[in-house]
Order: structure tokens, then C-alpha cells, then sequence
């Protein structure tokens, strides 16, 4: 049995609510009285306080007024709804870049900031940290035997960088620390390239676009200390919560994929992971390829954290209003995009955000309370809905998913695929192979979890690793051990270049993980996109794969070691060469798949190796187009949601197994009708 706890034994349901400005309708008392009737109405009963309200908490230095957070806390709490109070770094007060201009950020481009919009500070700044440790520290002082309090929600979507002196020193220092002597340096980051070499450690500096910005090794070490230094930052937030609130559990609200932060290395200072998610629902992707790429980030969100449930921080009630168009979701979609989060491990549906703002840029971003102020809304009746659903999901709160596959997708690669200049200018898409490796699973409701490189594989059955082109140290010796031991693993062209300096692999690609593929990947072709090639796999194959498969954009051109080839490319010079390969080492396969394709060859192929390895769907029927299946465990009671990302009505069978409908509490066996948008959750 593998059950997680609550997030907080304080209130062991699901959390269901948004974030909350009450500090922006001080000035009408009346609001207040409002929310909380509407509130529970809504079924919502846990809020995010305070996350933009430093202002209201310390109008002038040094003097602070809590009364009317007091009155906030303290009237939620009787009536049944309970907060996650956030400290109030993401913006800070007008007096105070007034007064300490070092808190405000600098650019790249060495140029500072004015003071304005929010996430504008300096994560090195000695005044910011003083401040942001004060009021953070008076905070929990107040209310710390709050009985309300559940969770601390650090800053807001930590993000940016800062190139300012307290910036550069702190990089140098870094810099200094990693590599020890100059020479070392000098050798890793390749610096004898253009004369860029370093003969004093004062000359190491950020980089900027008017000047270094070509050395990888150095782009990438920044990035790193970018998130060394945001969770720094972090870190000193949560100094005096930790000491003062020891048993309060503390989270920071992440961004799904957002690239300037490695959420792997985050992940591990906080105590739970929570993520806001923004999805573009009815636009130009169909809405459950859409869905199976939310689920991908869903998956993340879980894996941080070895499977422990994670908390839907934000998501919004309607629409958004910074997205190119900001459409309404279609009926039926905000309950299935919100039990979407919990099928995939969230123990919370929260908003951005309760209440609409009167003025400012998101006075029109979709909330719970429209400006109309009252609950006779759609959106209002869709999120009560929510409310309703999750009141009878209660057993599946701290369950978790248990995965056979795993999809590695590794920030830092991306960071180096991206930097790379070479193969190819547009469309490198690390991220969206990684989807489309993730979909033959989606479509088939194989549970994956999705890792970095340094997780650890030997829970998984198949591990598959598109486009690894970074391999960092012990990274190759896993998969090796892995496979030797029986496991499966996939990867594909543009593998094994470079080390986690970004130099290049000497002695033959795909350098460290040339072994276990058995493979030696020569040269790569970059196809321009009225290109194509075909992989052809026709001979009978212990894989059972069969087929002409078009190749577009990359095709790597591979000689055989001791693997064996599966499939060949059909025409240019290169027509007869091995294009599909596996490798038998130890006890397990390494499969290499040197060709990018629309995914058709990926759905036959993982098919055929889901059989193979005995890799069990949730549901054994055949799932129509746009429905998956997600299940949550405790390793006795299985949850099964059943979703259908379609505006169309779809039709599974359930077989001669008979489930409760945990929303009905009915019983449910045999064939099945989903409607549009439409869900269900079972219980075995
Ligand atoms: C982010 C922020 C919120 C709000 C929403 C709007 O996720 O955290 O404060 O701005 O976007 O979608
Ligand atoms: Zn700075």
C-alpha cells in the first residue's frame, strides 16, 4: 500500500479555491462578507492570500498592518475555509525601489530596471533578502497558531535573472567554486575559441547579447547559477518559516515547463511541488493533443517528487487574458481539464483567481466572481461543479500513479539542444519529441512518468530518452546497468554529443552511450521541410514492426557495432543504411531510432514493444481517439479516470468488470458512452 498524507492534517480534502486580493477591496468592506457567502456556495474552501500584498502589509518601512489580514484569516476560518498564505516578495513596494534602487533587477543588457510590474528584483540584493527575510519572519510570527494556515506559497512563479554587480560577483564566486583554477575553467568552457580565454577570475561576467554569448559551456553555467541563485533567494525566504513554523509545509508555484529554472533541482527544496497551469483550450492544436501535452507537464509535476502528489496552484475558472485569443471553455471542459490535474496526481483545483480585479492588466483574465459580482454565471456553476466532484473523491487523495514507463525529459538538455548552432536553426523541439514519445501512451492509457536524466530507472520497464544529446556523468553507466539488467531502453538521433560541459564527445557519437546501443552515428542530415525520406522496416523483425514510414528533418546515419538493424532508409546516399536498430546488452534491449518522423512509427513501434514487454493499459478495451485513462493507487484501491478530450460523443467498453461511478455512486459495467467533454471515475 502506497499512500502519501494529506498536504496538511489540518484539513485532509481537496482543495478547492484560488487566489484571493482581499487587499485590493479593502476600501469596501462589504466585498469580504460577499466572498465568503459566495465561497461556500461555490464549494471552495481554500484560498491563496497575500501574494501581491506587501504594500498593504508594510505601507512604510518598518511599519506594518496585519489588522486586515487578521480580519481576512480569521472570518475565512469560521466559515470553513482555510488559506495558503503566500509572502509577498513577487512585487515589492514603490517606497522601497525608491529608496534601495539595488532591490530592482538589472538586465542583460546591463541596464536597470524602473520600478513597475512584478518579479522585478534581485535575487542577490543583500537589502531584498533583508526585507523579503523580515516581513516573511513577521508573517509567521502572526501566524503561526493560526488554525487556518495550511501552507506557505513562496513569492510567485519565481522567474528572470539579474545581471547587476551583487549579480556578477555571486556568478564569479559560482564560477570559481565549480572549476577551482583558471585553467580549468578554461579548458571546459572551451574558452581558447576566439581568444575568449580567462587569465584573471575578475574577467568571468554574465552573459549578455552586446557581448559573450557564444561560449555554451558558459551559457549553460549561468542558466545553472540562475537557478543556484533563485533558490538561494528562496532559501532565505524560508529561513524564518522553517524556524518559526516548523510543521506548515512550504511550496513555490512552478510553470509547468518554464525554461530559465531547472524545476529538478527546485523541486528538492520544497516540501510540495505545485504548477499553474494555462492551457490553450479549442485553439490551433485539437484540444486532446492539447490534453495529452498538459498531461505530459501533469506528469512532470508528480515525478519531481517521486510520485508524491502535487497541488494545481492555478488555473483559470474561464479563460485567460494575456493568450493570442482568449476563449471561453466549452461546457463540460473545466470539469474535465480540472479532474484532468487530479487524475494525474493533483490533490488540488486551485484558480487564478477568485475575484476579477476592478482595474490593472487583469481586471479581464477569467475568476470565479465576475465583475457582475454575483453566482448566477456559468463560470460560477462549472466551478461549484468542481467543488461538487472533488467532495466525493475524497479516498483518492494522497494515492498516487505507478508507472512501468518512464519519458527522461532533462532541463538542462533542452538548455544545450537550444544553444547548439548546428543541424538544424528552427525546430530542434526537444520538448515536443518528448510529446510525441509521451502520445502512443496517452492515447492508450499507459500511465508514464516523465524524469530528468539523473533519476533513478530501475522502477521502470522502459525507459525512453529522446534526443539525449546531453549525457551527463554516471548518466550512461545507469542506462547501461538498466538495460543489463533487463530493462528497455529507447532513444533516438542526436544522442550522446555532448557532456554536461557541452563539449563535444571525443571518439565517436553517441560517446558514452555507444556501448549499450551498440551503434557508431557518424553523421547527422538535416532535411529542409519540403524534404522527405522513408524508413523502411520489412523484414520479418523480433519486434514485430512492419512498414514504410516517412522521415522528416533528421535523419542520423549510423553504422552498427554489435547491434542489430531493424529498418533501413529508402532513398539518397544513404539508402540501405541502418535507420532503426536494437542492441541486445545483458539482459535488455537498446533501441535507436536515428530518423524524426510525424510519430506514425512511434505508435507502431511502442505498440509492438507495450505487447512485448507486457506493459499493462489501465483498460483493457481499445480507447477511441481523443479518450485516455488515467489511474490513481495506493496499491489496493485503483481510481480510474476515464477522459474524453472530444466535442464528440465516444463509446468503451468496460468489459465484464463491474465499477462504481465514484461522481453517481452507481454501478457501471459493460459498454459505455462519454459525452463531449464528457468523464468518468471509476472505482475497482
Ligand atoms: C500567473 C500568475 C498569476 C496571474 C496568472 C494569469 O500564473 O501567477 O498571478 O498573473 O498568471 O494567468
Ligand atoms: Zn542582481
Amino acid at each position: 500500500m502506497k499512500k502519501f498524507g494529506p498536504i496538511s492534517n489540518k484539513f485532509p480534502h481537496f482543495y478547492h479555491g484560488g487566489d484571493y486580493n482581499p487587499d485590493q477591496w479593502r476600501h469596501d468592506p462589504k466585498i469580504l462578507d460577499e466572498d465568503i457567502r459566495l465561497m461556500k456556495l461555490a464549494k471552495c474552501n481554500v484560498m491563496s492570500i497575500g501574494i501581491f500584498a506587501w504594500t498593504a502589509l508594510e505601507p512604510e518601512e518598518g511599519h506594518y498592518d496585519f489588522k486586515w489580514l487578521d480580519e481576512v484569516m480569521d472570518r475565512l476560518y469560521d466559515n470553513g475555509i482555510y488559506v495558503i498564505l503566500a509572502t509577498p516578495s513577487g512585487a515589492r513596494p514603490t517606497w522601497m525601489s525608491q529608496k534601495y534602487n539595488e532591490v530592482l533587477r538589472v538586465g542583460a543588457n546591463r541596464v536597470r530596471n524602473l520600478h513597475g510590474i512584478r518579479h522585478n528584483h534581485c535575487y542577490t540584493s543583500p537589502v531584498y533578502r533583508e526585507k523579503t527575510e523580515q516581513i516573511n519572519r513577521k508573517l509567521a510570527e502572526r501566524y503561526k497558531d493560526h488554525p487556518g494556515l495550511l501552507a506557505w506559497h513562496i513569492s510567485n512563479e519565481y522567474c528572470g535573472e539579474c545581471h547587476c554587480d551583487h549579480c556578477q560577483k555571486a556568478f564569479r564566486d559560482w564560477v570559481q567554486n565549480k572549476y577551482e583554477t583558471l585553467d580549468h575553467l578554461n579548458l571546459q568552457w572551451w574558452t581558447t575559441f576566439w581568444s575568449h580565454t580567462y587569465t584573471d577570475w575578475s574577467q568571468v561576467e554574465s552573459p549578455a547579447p552586446h557581448g559573450e554569448h557564444k561560449v555554451h559551456g558558459h551559457n549553460l553555467d549561468w542558466k545553472r547559477f540562475v537557478t543556484h541563485q533563485t533558490i538561494e533567494f528562496y532559501k532565505n525566504e524560508i529561513k524564518p518559516l522553517k524556524e518559526i513554523t516548523p510543521d506548515i509545509p512550504i511550496t513555490t508555484n512552478f510553470m509547468g515547463t518554464y525554461q530559465g529554472l531547472d524545476y529538478w533541482k527546485f523541486a528538492k527544496e520544497l516540501d510540495m511541488i505545485s504548477w499553474d497551469s494555462y492551457p490553450q483550450w479549442h485553439g490551433p492544436e485539437k484540444d486532446w493533443e492539447l490534453a495529452s501535452n498538459i498531461s505530459f507537464v501533469h506528469d512532470i509535476n508528480r515525478s519531481l517528487k517521486g510520485g508524491k502528489p502535487f497541488m494545481l496552484m492555478e488555473s483559470t475558472p474561464s479563460m485567460t487574458n494575456w493568450q493570442q485569443v482568449s476563449k471561453l471553455k466549452r461546457p463540460g471542459m473545466h470539469l474535465l481539464s480540472s479532474i484532468q490535474a487530479v487524475a494525474h496526481g493533483s490533490d488540488t483545483v486551485q484558480y487564478f483567481q477568485w475575484r476579477k480585479s476592478r482595474g490593472a492588466s487583469e481586471k479581464l483574465h477569467g475568476a470565479v466572481v465576475d465583475h457582475c459580482g454575483h453566482e448566477n454565471t456559468r463560470v460560477f456553476r462549472d466551478v461549484t461543479e468542481v467543488g461538487n466532484a472533488l467532495s466525493k473523491l475524497e479516498q483518492v487523495i494522497g494515492t498516487t500513479v505507478e508507472p512501468e514507463v518512464a519519458i527522461i525529459y532533462d532541463w538542462e538538455n533542452n538548455w544545450a539542444i537550444n544553444d547548439m548552432e548546428g543541424v538544424r536553426k528552427e525546430g530542434r523541439d526537444y520538448e515536443k519529441t518528448c510529446k510525441r514519445h509521451y502520445r502512443p501512451f496517452w492515447n492508450k492509457g499507459i500511465p508514464v512518468d516523465v524524469i530528468n536524466m539523473d533519476c533513478d530507472l530501475s522502477r521502470y520497464k522502459l525507459v525512453i530518452a529522446p534526443m539525449l544529446y546531453m549525457v551527463r556523468e554516471g548518466v550512461a553507466e545507469k542506462i547501461e546497468k538498466f538495460v543489463e539488467q533487463g530493462g528497455t531502453f529507447v532513444t533516438t538521433y542526436w544522442s550522446g554529443i555532448v557532456n554536461e560541459n557541452d563539449l563535444c564527445f571525443l571518439g565517436g557519437f553517441p560517446g558514452p552511450l555507444r556501448q549499450v546501443l551498440g551503434i557508431w552515428a557518424e553523421e547527422i542530415d538535416s532535411l529542409y521541410d519540403f524534404e522527405s525520406n522513408y524508413a523502411v522496416i520489412d523484414k520479418e523483425n523480433k519486434i514485430g514492426v512492419k512498414g514504410r514510414y516517412k522521415i522528416d528533418q533528421l535523419c542520423d546515419l549510423i553504422h552498427v557495432e554489435s547491434a542489430e538493424v531493424l529498418g533501413a532508409y529508402e532513398s539518397d546516399f544513404y539508402k540501405g543504411q541502418p535507420a532503426f536498430t536494437v542492441n541486445r546488452y545483458g539482459k535488455g534491449n537498446a533501441y535507436y531510432i536515428a530518423f524524426r518522423n510525424n510519430n506514425e512509427f512511434q505508435e507502431d513501434f511502442y505498440k509492438s514493444l507495450i505487447n512485448q514487454l507486457g506493459i499493462k493499459p489501465i483498460l483493457d478495451t481499445q480507447l477511441p481517439e481523443g479518450v485516455t485513462v488515467q489511474k490513481r493507487t495506493d496499491g489496493t484501491k485503483d481510481y480510474i479516470f476515464i477522459m474524453n478530450f472530444t466535442f464528440e460523443e465516444k463509446k468503451i467498453d468496460l468489459g465484464d468488470i463491474t465499477y462504481i461511478d465514484m461522481l453517481n455512486e452507481k454501478s457501471i459495467t459493460g459498454p459505455i458512452a462519454l459525452e463531449a467533454y464528457g468523464l468518468k471515475i471509476l472505482k475497482k
